[in-house]
């Protein structure tokens, strides 16, 4: 059986203080929701430290929303694995649309940012997901497919088994816009069948998110559909009650 998590992707909002007060309110409600979901939250890097320790012992992990793709050095303004790791970070958000879009990074940074996610055993979660207009040209099941073979074939078996995929349909992000649990159903199982037929049975167990205007009205039907493991949250994220209604919808 495949772990069901939401992972709510707070991006460039709140403050270091709203950030802790948002952290003690999901820490507060967690236990609202039945047990077999993983809540992940991912806050800026200023406010990792603190909502560690807001969140340590709660059951509630969390990620940072990017890494450097390089180990240290002369690379200013970036904060390498190695020192997300050592806060007691789990995770690492790699490979958004918003990197990809306005920090331009492609499958060649990627490759370098997730050895280091992995080397300094944090568990990448690698998103994909294409634009309208691939969508509308019927292109959308190759591009999501070059963008797991440029970067999750790469991985030893061991690796993989280390990773979770988020598919966000570019044109669902903070758009009101969801992709129907039809369409996020079709996708995922794409993606699954292209893992398997690299790694075999090992991507049965690989979770599969689902992002891109997930909210608590929608994520029921999302989420019960056979290959969405779960939802990477964005704007229903930064109010605790309606992220952790999202979480009740596996209950
Ligand atoms: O990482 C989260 C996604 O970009 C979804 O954002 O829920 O605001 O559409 P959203």
């Amino acid at each position: 059986m495949r772990r069901k998590i939401v992972a709510g992707n707070w991006k460039m909002n709140t403050t270091p203080v709203e950030g802790v007060e948002l952290a003690r309110d999901i820490v507060a409600g967690r236990n609202t929701v039945c047990e077999p979901v993983d809540f992940i939250v991912a806050p800026p890097f200023t406010h990792l430290s603190e909502v560690m320790k807001t969140v340590r012992g709660s059951g509630v992990a969390v990620a940072a929303q990017n890494c450097a793709s390089e180990a240290k050095g002369a690379y200013t303004g970036e904060v390498s694995a190695d020192m997300i790791a050592s806060l007691g970070v789990e995770y690492v958000i790699l490979g958004h649309s918003e990197r990809r879009q306005y920090y331009g990074e492609d499958s060649g940074i990627l490759n370098k940012k997730m050895r280091q996610a992995l080397d300094n055993g944090l568990i990448p979660i690698y998103c994909v997901g294409e634009k309208l207009a691939e969508r509308e040209k019927n292109e959308h099941f190759n591009i999501v497919k070059a963008q797991i073979e440029e970067v999750v074939f790469n991985l030893s078996g061991e690796q993989f088994r280390n990773i979770i995929i988020a598919y966000e349909p570019v044109w669902a992000i903070g758009t009101g816009k969801t992709a129907t649990a039809e369409q996020a159903q079709e996708m995922h199982a794409h993606i699954r069948g292209i893992l398997k037929g690299k790694f075999g049975d090992a991507a049965q167990e690989t979770p599969i998110l689902y992002g891109g205007s997930c909210n608590p009205s929608n994520a029921k039907e999302l989420f019960f559909k056979e290959d969405v493991d779960g939802g990477l949250i964005g704007g229903a994220s930064l109010k605790a009650d309606d992220f952790l209604t999202i979480g009740r919808r596996f209950c």
